[in-house]
């Protein structure tokens, strides 16, 4: 199941995301995924487990074009050389010739120089480094400063998403822009989210888990989640959600438990390094 991107390739309907793990973690939680059939891993290159993504990817007997990794800039590696030399170290740790999609994890408006780490990323692609190019935690200000900029979209968003933070503004600006919206902590990053009645009473009617019935609801927006799990047995259960389908009345009560909060950064003011 893939998703067809504005620059023409295709993305995983859902991948494995892996924060917070560290190398050895991430080594052994992606080798999983990877046997189990996940072929979209996400990293970043703050996670500090870049090694341990690259290690379980060069192990594995999947073919390099048909899996799909992406990584982010880190906030220090803001600047149009800095974005470049950011990159570089990346794509040395993961041990890969390409990177599928490269994203600026965060804006950092503060600095003022997200613009000119656009532009880099526009050089990384043009040179064949990375596939595809997108942002990660972008306003729709934000990204048409870019484009102003630059004349080049991000085909992906990567922004918090969960029945808790639907962001159903941000998620339509998108649609309209031809920005496939990627969805962090789609599970609520072990938030109460998984024991609220509503989604324990849809998952029971479904037979499903909490889990499953939280990660179809983001498929059916259209929205690609990265669930992470360390555990082989929710790894599992995370990728088992192509074979049901919920009622617009069970996506309709999922919407309705949106609390306006988020669990992680503000763009407009959170400083990742
Ligand atoms: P674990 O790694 O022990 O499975 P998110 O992707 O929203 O950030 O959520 C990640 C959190 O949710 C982690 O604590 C992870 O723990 C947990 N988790 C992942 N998959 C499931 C699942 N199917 N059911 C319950 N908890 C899950």
């Amino acid at each position: 199941m893939t998703v067809m991107l504005a620059d023409g390739h295709s993305m995983p309907r859902l991948g494995l995301g892996t924060w917070p793990m560290n190398d050895q973690e991430a080594h052994q939680a992606v080798t999983n995924a990877l046997t189990l059939g996940y072929r979209l891993i996400d990293t970043a290159a703050s996670y500090g487990n870049e090694r341990g993504v690259g290690a379980a990817v060069a192990e594995t007997p999947v073919a390099r074009e048909d899996l799909f990794v992406t990584t982010k800039l880190r906030g220090s590696h803001h600047g149009y050389d800095a974005a470049l030399r950011g990159f570089e170290a990346s794509r040395a740790r993961l041990g890969l010739d390409y990177v599928d999609l490269y994203l600026i994890h965060w804006p950092l408006p503060g600095r003022g120089l997200y613009t000119e780490t656009w532009r880099a990323l526009v050089h990384l692609r043009e040179q064949g480094l990375v596939r595809s190019i997108g942002v990660s935690n972008f306003t729709p200000e934000h990204i048409e400063r870019v484009v102003a900029d630059t004349g080049v979209w991000p085909v992906v968003n990567q922004i918090e998403l969960h029945p808790g933070f639907p962001q159903s503004g941000l998620r339509a600006w998108g649609a309209d822009h031809d920005i496939v919206t990627e969805s962090w902590s789609p599970l609520g990053a072990g938030s109460k989210l998984l024991n609220e009645p509503v989604v324990t009473e849809v998952a029971a009617a479904h037979g499903r888990t909490p889990a499953q019935v939280v990660l179809r609801w983001h498929l059916q927006l259209g929205a690609v989640p990265i669930p992470k799990s360390a555990d082989p047995g929710r790894t599992r259960q995370n990728l088992e959600v192509f074979d049901f389908s919920l009622s617009p009345q069970d996506m309709a009560r999922l919407d309705d438990l949106s609390t306006g909060g988020r669990i992680g950064g503000d763009p407009e003011t959170y400083v990742e390094l």
